[in-house]
């Protein structure tokens, strides 16, 4: 099939280099001309694993913007940001803009579907397929169009994994050739026919991906669910993680005790110091700005969000614990982006502690093996010295804390970067390190609820 995707960040690009790969044919529109310049170089301006190798293998796939524009294409992705608005809700500029170009662009044919991709409120399919049935009325143009929500539910850093490798496709389709035409698409995916592609960790089960179709309302809800589930479990263990500092558990325990309940599940029971990323606190905020729309409480989100603040709030306080007054003392922190395998800060649990101890007056230095040029590029405010290596962090250091569990951390030689350091404290802040290898090399050493 011809497909457009359009918007080439992790979502985008991860959809065209998988869709390429299993045999459509796959032209990418960024209205970013750098971003496009690098793709059609080979070069990828996001850190995430296995897409430079597939973008090497020369797939039906190329880059462009607006003017390469294919407008007979079979379907159109809408993979575009839809960010956090200051009242909360989710910004859907980018998304109408999009929908208004198709719509002045797309010839003339029996049948066009349109995807919608990003995380957007619910209704915006319908409002998508407003836009651009307008535009085409205007140019006199007949067509009949399906304005589908396909919601996407990978991981950063495991993006082309969960893509040929998910436990569902939600198409949310108002009308049967949509549906169709997706299935159609997806097929190789949903029977598993391709070879596995090098460079992409292989799946442990065999087991297929279920076709889910259902109506656009609910599979834009079914997204804002899924991502609001998952940032209430970790917080449900973060919870738990203060409760069994106070009572002298452990909290890595008490998760293996319930996750091997398979009602509950081993998955997202990690605590730490909170869930960052791009999408758990923006599409969090945004449904609940969606009910309050209907003055409907809801409870649970709510205090997922509550619990998270608090849980980046706790690192520091363990800081201040360690150390009684943060004034005057430096801190190496270990971890930029919000987590391992990707080089994305935004709303990075590192952002509100490096914040915080800068405000308590602290020196703060920090290293992460992919993030400084992103944290630089985005927060050239932040008041943090960047560190080449996690040498440099522990030199004259009161405390070390780790905030991201990039496996290059985990096996660092402590002993000697204890002897760089002012006093040997350090926080863990993802559970990541071996208490007693640390305790051995003298350090004091405090955990997330262990
Ligand atoms: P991103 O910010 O990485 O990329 C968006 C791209 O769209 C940018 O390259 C930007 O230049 C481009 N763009 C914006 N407006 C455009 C326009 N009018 N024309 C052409 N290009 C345009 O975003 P992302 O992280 O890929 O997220 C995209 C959507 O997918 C969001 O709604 C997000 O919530 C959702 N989502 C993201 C993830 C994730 O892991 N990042 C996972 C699931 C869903
Ligand atoms: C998350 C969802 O997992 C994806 O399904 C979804 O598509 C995506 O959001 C999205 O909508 O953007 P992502 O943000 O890439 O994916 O990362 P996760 O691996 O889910 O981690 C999110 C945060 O939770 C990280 O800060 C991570 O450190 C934290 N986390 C995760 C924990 O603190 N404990 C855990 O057990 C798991």
């Amino acid at each position: 099939m011809k497909v457009s995707i359009i918007g080439t960040g992790y979502v985008g690009l991860t959809t065209a280099v998988a869709l390429a790969y299993i045999g459509h044919e796959v032209h990418c529109i960024d209205q970013n001309p750098q971003v496009i310049e690098s793709l059609s170089d080979g070069r990828v301006p996001i850190h995430e694993p296995g897409i430079k190798e597939l973008l090497a293998m020369h797939l039906p796939l190329s880059f462009g913007g607006w003017d390469s524009f294919d407008p007979q294409s079979d379907v159109v992705f809408i993979a575009v940001c839809t960010p956090c608005k200051p009242n909360g809700d989710a910004d859907l500029t980018y998304v109408e803009a999009v929908a208004a170009e198709i719509g002045r662009r797309m010839d003339e044919k029996p049948y066009l579907t349109v995807v919608v991709k990003s995380t957007v409120p619910l209704g915006s399919a319908r409002r998508v397929e407003s836009i651009i049935t307008a535009a085409l009325r205007e140019r006199q143009i007949n067509t009949r169009l399906d304005v589908a929500s396909n919601p996407e539910f990978l991981r950063e850093g495991s993006a082309l994994y969960d893509t040929f490798y998910p436990d569902r496709i939600v198409v949310g389709a108002n009308k049967t050739f949509s549906a169709n035409v997706l299935r159609e698409l997806y097929t190789p995916i949903l029977e598993q026919t391709f070879a596995h592609p090098a460079g992409v960790r292989e799946p442990q089960t065999n087991k297929l991906p279920v076709f889910i179709t259902t109506t656009a309302t609910s599979a834009e809800l079914i997204k804002y669910a899924a991502n609001a589930f998952l940032a209430m479990k970790i917080s449900f263990i973060n919870e738990f993680a203060g409760l069994a500092e106070h009572v002298g558990a452990d909290i890595t325990e008490v998760a293996r005790g319930i996750g091997l309940d398979e009602r509950i599940g081993m998955r997202y029971l990690m605590a730490g110091a909170g869930w960052g990323g791009s999408c758990f606190g923006k599409d969090v905020s945004a449904i609940l700005h969606a009910a309050q729309q209907y003055n409907y409480d809801m409870y649970l989100v709510d205090a997922a969000v509550k619990a998270n603040l608090r849980q980046h709030e706790s690192i520091v306080k363990k800081l201040q614990t360690l150390l009684k007054v943060i004034r005057g003392t430096t801190i190496g922190i270990l971890g930029i982006s919000f987590k391992p395998n990707t080089d994305d800060t935004r709303d990075a649990p590192f952002l509100a502690v490096a914040k915080r101890l800068v405000d308590l007056g602290a020196t703060v230095k920090a290293h992460d093996p992919v993030a400084i040029p992103t944290l630089k590029q985005k927060h050239p405010d932040l008041n943090v010295i960047c560190c080449d290596t996690p040498e440099q962090v522990a030199a004259d250091c009161d405390a070390l804390v780790l905030l991201t569990e990039w496996d290059t951390f985990r096996h660092l030689d402590y002993n000697a970067l204890g002897q760089l350091m002012r006093q040997k404290f350090i926080v863990d802040g993802r559970n990541a390190l071996n208490p007693e290898a640390l305790h051995k090399a003298g350090f004091t050493y405090v955990g997330v609820g262990r």
